[in-house]
């Protein structure tokens, strides 16, 4: 698994606003999307491109265009959808597929309780998109759904990561065609199983408390 964490401080700022316990749901909801467009430009360093040629107003010109079959954007629900919209903003070709789960805040064990994805996934580069890396559970049951599917390589997208959840991660994708982009790794895990320092529940946060 390839890991890219951002280092850079436009990145951290947005993010130390998101930390802050104070910023209400409507400017988190916009960082959340400022940042997820920040990270994708990394993210999709190796988008599949192929080669086409435009006429400029002087000449023709040699240039890409992102290739067929167009890539995967995949929100794990509910969190993930708050990075939705700054995705698909930067890659607008983009297909969209859902992934509902829930972790289960005693035993910490995600469960899928949605999945609206093409059946094939054959040749398709995937980018899964959810704020929280914290086991690992959610987003290793994810992108192993993925690649049942037939994914060819799919690159995780999370604001904030623990230690812990890169390791599980690396663990469940061994083998795998793997990218994981972070804007931060923090420090480590609690007893709870929350990210620390970390910024608390971030579906809470983007959508309220259920
Ligand atoms: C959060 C987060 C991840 C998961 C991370 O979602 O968005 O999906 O927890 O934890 P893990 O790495 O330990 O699996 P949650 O289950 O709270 O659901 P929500 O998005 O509906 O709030
Ligand atoms: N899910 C969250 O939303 N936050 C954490 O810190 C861990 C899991």
């Amino acid at each position: 698994m390839r890991v890219h964490v951002a280092d850079h401080p436009l990145i951290t700022h947005k993010l130390t606003v998101l930390r802050d316990k104070t910023t209400p749901s409507p400017t988190f909801r916009a960082l959340a999307e400022e940042l997820v467009t920040l990270l994708a430009y990394e993210a999709t360093r190796n988008v599949t491109v192929v080669p086409v040629t435009v006429n400029t107003p002087v000449s023709e010109a040699q240039g890409v265009a992102i290739a067929e079959p167009r890539p995967l954007v995949v929100p794990i629900l509910r969190a993930g959808l708050g990075m939705l919209e700054g995705m698909v903003k930067l890659v607008p070709s983009a297909e969209v597929g859902f992934l509902g789960m829930v972790r289960n805040e005693e035993t910490l064990e995600p469960t899928t309780y949605a999945e609206r994805l093409p059946d094939d996934l054959s040749d398709r580069q995937c980018f899964v998109l959810d704020p929280m890396l914290a086991t690992g559970g959610s987003l290793s049951a994810a992108i192993e759904f993925l690649f049942k599917r037939g994914a060819q390589d799919v690159t995780a997208i999370c604001l904030l990561g623990a230690p812990e959840g890169v390791a599980a991660l690396e663990k469940a994708t061994e083998g795998r065609d793997v990218t994981l982009v972070l804007g931060a790794l923090d420090e480590k895990l609690n007893e709870k199983g929350y990210i620390v320092p970390g910024l608390g529940d971030a579906g809470d946060r983007l959508y309220g408390t259920v």
